[in-house]
């Protein structure tokens, strides 16, 4: 590899480009995770991570990536052979069913074409028709990272109690909490599950789950075994700072200043930004006369979009062509639309000239990839930013 200069552009929909601020953060020394300044910390890392679920339950912090806290979602409510309901929204959603297969739930998953997201009227239909309220929990990927379609979470808790059904509804908000709009308790969600990697701009490594009263509820009677990721002793944390085995000490300095940059900013001016950077990005898609893979607008996807290529042309050759000729990373297609599409992350740290760089790079590499397109994308965003500056701009 011949060497770089400039900073290597990180564009794929997580994990997501870690702030200089977070960084400096994370580069301290490692303190005694029994000593009283990381109680302190601990204390003021699980009221900050409140603020942002918004949320007044607890939340459990994990040293582990995602897919930790999807389990640790599953184990702590439910008990073997529960039955669960789940919607094939894409890869996500399809790797949270196997996991909870793994774990000997039985998963019905009402089947998706990735373009759309959760139905409310289906699920209602559904657990109207579950009489005897054999379904135990609803599970939701919030935001699905691998179609850029976001499901209408506020709907789908209504749907659930229009049908005056008892399940407890499960959310990942792994590629959206901290950069789209999402509220715990307003929208009566049971258990989130949420990383570091993404909206909260830190390297990845911390994962979490944020639980509803009915959800603590059902963590007494759930079966399930579990050890690790048993909540209890984590949300004893939230009054000592401690946790109940060794912490990433040094994530969660990062994440203290990741807070602290969120709510400088204000939450509501986060989302305005992520919501008009997608905005401006499809703009791009559209001028450049490629597709965007979602395909209800009430479900387009503020942190990320998949683009998909002309038929005859593979996703992956120009992310190849793009990385060698730009340095630049865009996420590949996963699972059945692998070739197909092509994803841009635009979540986390990131204004603008991040995104108009982000954008000459897609329309160059098209260019050289010989993709049919229109040299129009790169004009129609600038043009859509320059006369849309708002609050949420910075
Ligand atoms: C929506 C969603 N859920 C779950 C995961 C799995 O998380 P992890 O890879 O951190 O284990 C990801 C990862 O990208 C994701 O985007």
């Amino acid at each position: 590899m011949t060497a770089r200069s400039g900073r290597h552009f990180l564009q794929i929909p997580g994990p997501t480009n870690v702030p200089d601020r977070v960084l400096r953060a994370i580069d301290a020394a490692t303190i005694d995770h029994r000593g009283p300044e990381f109680s302190a910390l601990g204390k003021s890392v699980i009221a900050g991570l409140q603020r942002v679920f918004r949320t007044e339950g607890p939340v459990a912090i994990f040293p582990a990536s995602g897919t930790g806290a999807w389990e640790a979602a599953l184990v702590n409510t439910l008990s073997p052979g529960d039955q669960l309901l789940a919607f094939e929204t894409g890869w996500f959603a399809s790797l949270w069913r196997q996991l909870a297969e793994r774990l000997g739930l039985k998963v019905e998953f009402i089947p998706g074409d990735w373009r759309h997201g959760v139905d409310p009227q289906k699920l209602e239909a559904r657990l109207k028709a579950d009489h005897a309220h054999a379904i135990k929990a609803v599970m939701v990927v919030h935001n699905e990272t691998s179609t850029g379609v976001t499901s209408r979470v506020a709907e789908a808790r209504a749907a659930i109690d229009r049908a005056k059904h008892p399940a407890l509804l499960l959310v990942d908000t792994i590629s959206s909490l901290a950069s789209i709009d999402y509220r715990h308790d307003e929208w009566g969600v049971d258990v989130t599950v949420a990383g570091s990697q993404k909206g909260l701009m830190l390297p990845p490594g911390l994962s979490f789950n944020a639980m509803s009263r009915k959800a603590l509820a059902a963590h007494k009677s759930a079966k399930l075994p579990r050890s690790y990721w048993d909540w209890d002793p984590l949300i004893a944390a939230r009054d000592t700072g401690f946790f109940p085995y060794t912490p990433a000490t040094n994530l969660l300095y990062g994440l203290k200043e990741a807070i602290a940059m969120l709510e400088e900013q204000g939450l509501e001016n986060v989302f305005a930004r992520h919501d008009r950077h997608a905005e401006a990005t499809r703009r791009a898609v559209t001028a450049w006369g490629l597709e965007v893979l979602a395909q209800d607008p009430r479900e387009y996807s503020s942190s990320l979009t998949a683009v998909v290529v002309p038929e005859g042309h593979d996703a992956d050759a120009l992310r190849q062509v793009i990385l060698d000729r730009f340095d630049m990373s865009l996420g590949t297609g996963l699972g059945k639309v692998k070739g197909k599409v092509f994803r841009i992350g635009h979540l986390g740290d990131f204004n603008d000239l991040t995104l108009m760089g982000t954008l000459a790079g897609v329309e160059m590499g098209l260019g050289i990839a010989g993709v049919p397109h229109k040299k129009a994308g790169v004009q129609a965003a600038m043009d859509y930013l320059a006369g849309n500056a708002k609050a949420g701009a910075r």
